[in-house]
């Protein structure tokens, strides 16, 4: 049996009716940017997320550029950040001037509060956590923090667009928060997408500026050279926006169908696995399913001898990048260890119930004659 760690076919028949009867419309009515999709894009988001803001942006690398440049980060400053992570938040960070500054992260692969605190100097801006698969940071004690030493938050939203705690979603604790949509994600288009959030009027005023070259421009009416600050192009397609708006209708059940499959997980693998902590007063984004588990490298080996897909993410670890060895200061010990023992294993909608079984049948089957 194969198991594939992604599957992005889709398959609903009703759905691609619906998606080729929207594009033959879209086709015909000849407006391909900054139209109404991307309108109605914004406002089911903004509904789902409880935001007051939300501008659609062409991928989530340019929501978090433009998440840190609203806050004005510039050069000299520096944020704090994880780095077990896809590099683009460090780029991002890097790309507004300023120096990525590594704090280590806790036993959910997420930045841990008390290294954050250790890692605040008089040039520190802001605080920049990830929450890693879509399980949420510590961010009660993060906001704390923030608020103590008077630093922004820019929340990097990428994996856990559908994640809450205590009923507040996921980026509703920044100054603002980006989000991707590219197809990998649980709530992903057919194309690069993303979403850039704010509670506050004049950030996103500057936030739509900045996704226009830093102008005023509106391509329904004025397209103007009134630059106010450097930017380039961030706009988010029509194409993509509709797409987006379909998809949302189907993720909900998505994410029911990967719960399922991480409660199996959870209660049949071998003990000596360790997962991600999801409480009861939090939903977890699903966007991966990462464990921690002995002879890494061996069951990683096993499981492709039996056809199943797995992955190490974000390696190496940020600061060993070779562009930002130069920003480290040191070894992070749980960032170091996460980095050794973790395997992401397949858990998507399109997993069957037997396939998903497989995966427990071979990975226990991997401890027990190991
Ligand atoms: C943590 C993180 N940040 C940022 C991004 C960038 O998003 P995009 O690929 O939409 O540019 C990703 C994408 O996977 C991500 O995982």
């Amino acid at each position: 049996m194969k198991v594939p760690m992604f599957d992005l076919k889709i398959t609903n028949k009703k759905f691609k009716k619906e998606i080729f009867t929207k594009f033959n419309n879209f086709l015909d009515q000849g407006y391909f940017f900054m139209g109404k999709s991307v309108l109605e894009f914004e406002k089911v988001t903004k509904n789902f997320l409880k935001s007051k803001y939300t501008l659609g942006v062409s991928s989530g690398s340019s929501a978090i550029y433009l998440a840190l440049k609203s806050q004005g980060i510039k050069e000299g400053d520096e944020v704090i950040t994880t780095p077990l992570t896809w590099i683009i938040p460090i780029n991002a960070i890097a790309a507004c001037g300023a120096t990525p500054v590594f704090a280590d992260v806790d036993n959910n692969f997420n930045i841990d509060p008390n290294s954050i605190i250790k890692k605040i100097t008089k040039k520190t801006k802001a605080i920049l956590p990830m929450h890693f698969a879509g399980k949420l940071c510590d961010m009660d004690l993060i906001s704390k923090i923030a608020k103590k030493y008077n630093l922004k938050i820019i929340e990097d939203c990428a994996q856990s667009y559908y994640a809450k705690i205590n009923g507040k979603n996921a980026g509703s604790f920044s100054h603002s928060a980006g989000y991707s949509m590219n197809p990998m994600k649980p709530f992903g288009g057919v194309g690069e997408a993303g979403l850039v959030t704010t509670n506050n009027y004049k950030t996103y005023l500057f936030l739509k500026k900045l996704r226009h070259a830093g102008t005023s421009s509106d391509p329904r009416k004025k397209i103007t050279n009134n630059c106010v600050s450097v930017s380039l192009n961030h706009k988010i397609d029509e194409i993509n926006a509709f797409i987006l708006v379909l998809m949302h209708k189907n993720l909900k059940q998505k994410i029911d169908r990967c719960n399922q499959i991480a409660n199996l997980y959870k209660r049949e693998l071998n003990h000596k696995i360790l997962h991600q902590v999801t409480n009861k007063n939090e939903i977890h984004g699903r966007y991966v399913y990462p464990i921690v588990c002995k002879k890494r490298n061996k069951l990683m080996n096993y499981l492709k001898s039996n056809n199943i897909e797995t992955k190490i993410f974000n390696q190496p670890l940020c600061y060993d990048a070779p562009v930002y060895k130069k920003f480290k200061k040191e070894k992070l010990n749980n960032a170091e260890r996460l980095m050794k023992n973790h395997l992401i294993i397949p858990c998507h909608e399109n997993l069957s119930n037997s396939q998903v079984l497989y995966v427990i049948e071979k990975i226990n089957k991997f401890y027990k004659f190991s």
